[in-house]
């Protein structure tokens, strides 16, 4: 059977193809039509999931939408004329928007593939969360929590799933807590408050928490409090977001919080003001870690499994799944690659597959890469065009010219393979480099990823040496596979690991299976062999604005613009001429 998932038109539009029960291809709009965030019908996605397996529209048995759209316009309206008359600012808004695309869907996919209507399908939005996490886990039973902005109303379910040794699979949500109340909504209240881009830079609040002290906790705890069945809810006077499309805090909000800060000021940390938005953002993180260790404490002992899949965009949160997996009481915690809304593309195929058709249970493999594959001979060409220096090399001569470049300093573009599926480059669009000095951190920040000087990198570490340098719990290294989880840098790395050390002695690592990608797991040796340190520093391929490179195009043209010394697609080697001079790392190292 050949099912094409699809989410569009909120945040993140992606495409997904599940054939006889497993995975072909996913990929997320922005990395073809090249906008970040593309929230349009996915139609270059859908294009390329068919053209890569070989399929017409026509072949498909059933098409299937990452929610269902008449509930979330239900929504829109309700709570559009439930704060009637103050939202009627954002009520023709609204209409317009849900009208236009989101309510017509079937009739949308029926035009732009030619497929039946009677083949077009929709899950539910939390659902195919669920799905997401659960169907590509290696686990046969787990409880599952979700829990996003919003979908049709749910902001957060929590279920089950059972995969059954005769072959079916069952997936059940038992609660949910529904809109207004909202623990993505929240963070991004914040994230929003901070000056950041919603639905984009929350990660943002998370980096920034690290800087502060949770000193206004109790403040944040009037804005959520806990209620009696074990879930939350939002005091909605210190928000807007429920009557506007302009704002999403109240001037209760700012009373209480003080003056929200202006997007074009730098964040100063020397300055009192500067601390207040830093311990504000660590108050935040603490009472959302909080709440979700508890709600997923009480999740352990309802249901007595060892193992937990997390989803939605709030299963981003590094910080806060580290500290499930430590205080929650479940011994494991998958959070798929793409556990945001662009995931829910796979998870609605799937979702469909097993439990709307009943088709046989299957195991998912178990990596990221499921987007289009790099051609390092596009690389040569473009590269001998522009008139660059282009080597072609076995991969063993090529994985020893890379580290010794990594470990004189310079900064290497990867590309291999296909692309991730989902927001973190996990090893096949990455920029590496040493990550021993600080001063690399503030190179790639100021000559290539042009961002605040607060965010941190992230280091990828082969999975038999991370206890070395990582201070990983037990389940912590399935955690950090897709690099969803924030966990300690050993004390006495710290130093020597600076450039991945976050303030306050964290890091995001993803440790690595040499299966999952064996030329990154091989190059992470030979850089350990010249250092004595098998950590890179790993950074998603693009530069600040631009979604992660996808073709080796894309990856030439970043590395001309930026910072990038040397570029990798396949077996093809770029070095940039007039390259920044070589300087030896040996007083970081020794
Ligand atoms: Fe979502």
């Amino acid at each position: 059977m050949k099912i094409l998932g699809i989410s569009a038109h909120y945040h993140d539009s992606a495409a997904a193809l599940v054939v006889d029960g497993v995975p072909v291809c996913a990929v997320q709009e922005e990395r073809l039509s090249r906008h970040k965030n593309d929230a349009t019908f996915p139609l270059g996605a859908i294009e390329w999931c068919l053209d890569h397996a070989g399929l017409e529209p026509a072949d498909l048995d059933a098409v299937v939408y990452y929610e269902r759209s008449m509930r979330k316009f239900d929504r829109i309206l309700t709570s559009a004329l439930r704060t009637f008359p103050h939202s009627w600012r954002s009520f023709p808004s609204a209409m317009k928007n849900s009208l236009g695309e989101k309510v017509w869907v079937r009739g949308i996919i029926s035009a732009h593939l030619g497929v039946p209507r009677t083949k077009i399908l929709f899950t539910g939005h939390h659902h195919a969360h669920a799905a997401a996490a659960f169907f590509t886990a290696p686990t046969r039973r787990a409880a599952i929590l979700t829990a996003d902005g919003v979908g049709e109303w749910a902001t957060l379910t929590v279920g089950h799933g059972e995969r059954r040794a005769s072959g079916g699979a069952e997936l059940t949500l038992l609660r949910e807590v529904r809109y207004p109340h909202s623990l993505g909504l929240l963070y991004s209240t914040f994230t929003a408050y901070f000056g950041f881009a919603v639905n984009e830079d929350e990660y943002k609040v998370m980096g920034l928490a690290a800087y502060g002290r949770p000193t206004m906790t109790d403040a944040v705890r009037k804005v959520i409090r806990r209620t009696p069945d074990g879930a939350f809810a939002l005091d909605m006077k210190y928000f807007e977001y429920q009557t506007t499309a302009a704002r999403s805090y109240s001037p209760r909000f700012i009373e209480l919080f003080g003056p929200p800060r202006n997007p074009y000021e730098p964040i100063d940390l020397e300055t009192a003001e500067g601390r207040r938005f830093a311990d504000c953002a660590a108050s935040v993180q603490h009472v959302l870690e909080e709440t979700l260790v508890d709600m997923t404490g009480a999740l352990h002992r309802e249901t007595g499994l060892p193992d937990l899949c997390l989803a939605g965009g709030v299963a981003l949160n590094g910080v806060a799944n580290a500290r499930i997996l430590a205080e929650s009481g479940f011994e494991r915690v998958f959070v798929p690659s793409a556990p945001g809304d662009a995931g829910c593309a796979l998870g609605a195929a799937l979702y469909a597959d097993r439990v709307y058709f009943g088709n046989p249970d299957r195991d998912v493999p178990d990596h990221p890469f499921w987007g289009p594959a790099v051609d390092g001979q596009e690389l040569a060409r473009a590269a001998r065009e522009d008139d660059q220096i282009v080597e072609e090399l076995d991969d063993a001569a090529l994985i020893e010219r890379i580290a010794g470049q990594l470990a004189a300093g310079r900064i290497v573009g990867w590309m291999e393979g296909a692309s991730e599926f989902g927001p973190r480059a996990l090893g096949h669009r990455s920029i590496l480099a040493a990550p021993h000095a600080a001063e690399m951190r503030d190179r790639l920040n100021r000559d290539i990823k042009y961002r605040e000087a607060f965010r941190p990198f992230a280091p990828v570490v082969p999975i038999e040496t991370a206890d070395r340098f990582f201070e990983l719990p037990p389940g912590g290294a399935r955690l950090a596979r897709f690099m969803s989880g924030v966990f300690p840098v050993r004390p006495e790395w710290r130093d020597r690991l600076a450039a991945i050390t976050h303030v306050d002695g964290s890091a995001r690592l993803q440790t690595l299976e040499r299966d999952m990608a064996p030329r990154l797991h091989a190059l992470l040796e030979a850089y350990g062999r010249r250092t004595g340190i098998p950590v890179l520093l790993n950074t998603s391929f693009n530069v600040a604005g631009e979604p992660i490179v996808n073709r080796a195009l894309e990856g030439y043209s970043t590395f001309r613009r930026c910072g990038i010394d040397a570029l990798v697609a396949g077996p093809t080697l770029v070095v940039k001429r007039a390259s920044s001079p070589a300087r030896t790392l040996k007083e970081h190292v020794a």
